[in-house]
C-alpha cells in the first residue's frame, strides 16, 4: 500500500514510517522540521529514512495546502497517518498560537485533502491528554473528554472533532487514536525520560512535578507502532459497532469513526521510574522535588479492551526492558557522540 505520513520527522512518525516501509509498503514523510526541538535530531530521522527504499520526503507546513496536495499527487495515498503536531502540555501554556497553527489549521488542511483524495482511511493521533482530570480507574474511549485542563489537550480534542464532522460529512473513514507516554529510542528531548537520563549523567538536579505522586501508563513505542499498523487494516464503518465480551465500541452512529486507546497496559508510579532508571544507569539521581505544573494531570491508565477486541493486540513491553533500550539508545547516539564532538 501507499502511505502518506505525516509527522515523520518526528518521534512517533519515524518509527511508524520505518516499520511500513520494512514490510514493504511506500511511504511519502511530510513534516515541516519545526525547531520546538533540536532539529539535528529530526534530520537524522529524515536522513536514515531516506536510505530505506519506498520512503520520499516532503519538507514543508501542514498549513501550507499547496505543500499537502502536492506530497499527495505524485502517488495518490491509500491510507493517510497523520501524527504532525505541536505536542507538548508545558509549551501550550507559553506558546498557545503554535497550537492553534498546527493542530487546528495544520488539522483543517489535512481533512481538506482527505475531502479531495478520499483515502481508504485516515489514522489520526490524539493523546490521553483528552481525559483530562479523569478519576476513574480507567480510560474507557467513551468518556466525556469535553474538560481539557491544558491548553494541548483542548486543541487535541478539537482535531477529533473536526475529524468526526468530516467523517460524516465527506464519508472519510477515521481511526482517532489516543497515545498514552509513549516513549523509546529517538524519543523526543522535551519529555522527561530524556530529560531525567540527560539530568543524572551530567550529574544534574531532576525536577520531579507533583512532588513525584504522578502516575502513568507508559507506552513503548514498538508497542505503539504494532498497534496503529494493525488498526491501519481495521477500517470504521458507521454503525457497525464491535461489541465482544462487553466491549463498548466507540464507534460514531452517524459516521465512519472511532476513538481507540492505545496504552502499554501498566500503570506506573513516577518515583518507581525514576528508580529504574537509576539502576539501569549505575546512578543515583539528585531530585528536585516541585509542585504539580498547570495542565498536568496525575494519573493516566488506559482501558486497553477496544484495541484487544479490533486488532487481537495488546502491547507487552516490560518498563524495564523499555527503558533499557532508551537508554542504550541515548548512550550511543546523544550522549557518548556529543562526547567525541567536544
Ligand atoms: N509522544 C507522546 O508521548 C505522545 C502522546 C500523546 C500524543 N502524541 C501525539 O503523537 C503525535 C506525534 O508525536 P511525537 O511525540 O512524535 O512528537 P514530535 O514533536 O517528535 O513530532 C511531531 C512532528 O510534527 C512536525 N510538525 C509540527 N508542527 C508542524 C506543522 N505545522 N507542519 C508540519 N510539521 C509539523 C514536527 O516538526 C515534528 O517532527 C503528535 O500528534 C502528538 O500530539 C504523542
Amino acid at each position: 500500500m501507499h502511505f502518506l505520513v505525516t509527522g515523520t520527522a518526528g518521534f512517533i512518525g519515524f518509527h511508524v514510517a520505518r516499520r511500513l516501509l520494512r514490510d514493504g509498503h511506500t511511504v511519502v514523510g511530510f513534516d515541516g522540521v519545526t525547531p520546538y526541538y533540536d532539529v539535528k535530531l529530526k534530520r537524522r530521522r529524515h536522513a536514515s529514512l531516506n536510505q530505506m527504499p519506498g520512503f520520499s520526503a516532503v519538507e514543508a507546513m501542514l498549513e501550507d495546502s499547496d505543500a499537502l496536495l502536492g506530497a499527495a499527487e505524485k502517488k495518490k495515498p491509500d491510507v493517510v497517518i497523520h501524527l504532525a503536531a505541536q505536542a507538548g502540555v508545558r509549551h501550550s501554556i507559553e506558546d498557545p498560537e503554535s497550537y492553534v497553527s498546527a493542530n487546528l489549521f495544520g488539522m483543517l488542511k489535512v481533512l481538506e485533502l482527505c475531502r479531495a483524495i478520499q483515502p481508504r482511511h485516515l489514522v489520526f493521533s490524539s493523546t490521553s491528554s483528552v481525559y483530562g482530570m479523569s478519576h476513574k480507574p480507567e480510560f474507557v474511549e467513551s468518556d466525556t473528554t469535553d474538560r481539557p485542563v491544558s491548553f494541548y489537550a483542548a486543541t487535541k480534542k478539537s482535531g477529533e472533532v473536526m475529524a468526526h464532522s468530516y467523517a460524516h460529512l465527506f464519508g472519510i473513514p477515521t481511526t482517532v487514536c489516543r497515545f498514552f507516554t509513549v516513549y523509546g529510542p529517538s524519543g523526543r528531548p522535551d519529555m522527561s525520560l530524556y530529560k531525567f537520563v540527560r539530568s543524572i549523567l551530567n550529574d544534574e538536579p531532576i525536577d520531579v512535578f507533583g512532588e513525584g505522586k504522578h502516575e502513568r501508563d507508559f507506552t513503548y513505542i514498538d508497542d505503539l507502532v504494532e498497534a496503529i499498523v494493525r488498526l491501519v487494516d481495521c477500517v470504521p464503518e458507521t454503525g457497525n459497532p464491535v461489541a465482544q465480551d462487553g466491549v463498548t465500541d466507540s464507534l460514531s452512529l452517524v459516521a465512519p469513526y472511532r476513538e481507540v486507546n492505545i496504552a502499554g497496559g501498566k500503570t506506573v508510579g513516577l518515583m518507581r521510574y525514576i528508580e529504574l532508571i537509576e539502576v539501569i544507569l549505575g546512578k543515583r539521581a539528585k531530585l528536585n522535588m516541585l509542585p504539580m505544573q498547570p495542565g498536568d494531570v496525575m494519573r493516566t491508565t488506559a482501558s486497553p479492551a477496544l484495541l484487544k477486541a479490533l486488532t487481537g493486540y495488546q502491547p507487552e513491553t516490560d518498563i524495564r526492558k523499555g527503558l533499557e533500550k532508551f537508554i542504550a539508545w541515548y548512550l550511543d547516539e546523544i550522549h557518548d557522540a556529543g562526547r567525541a564532538s567536544r
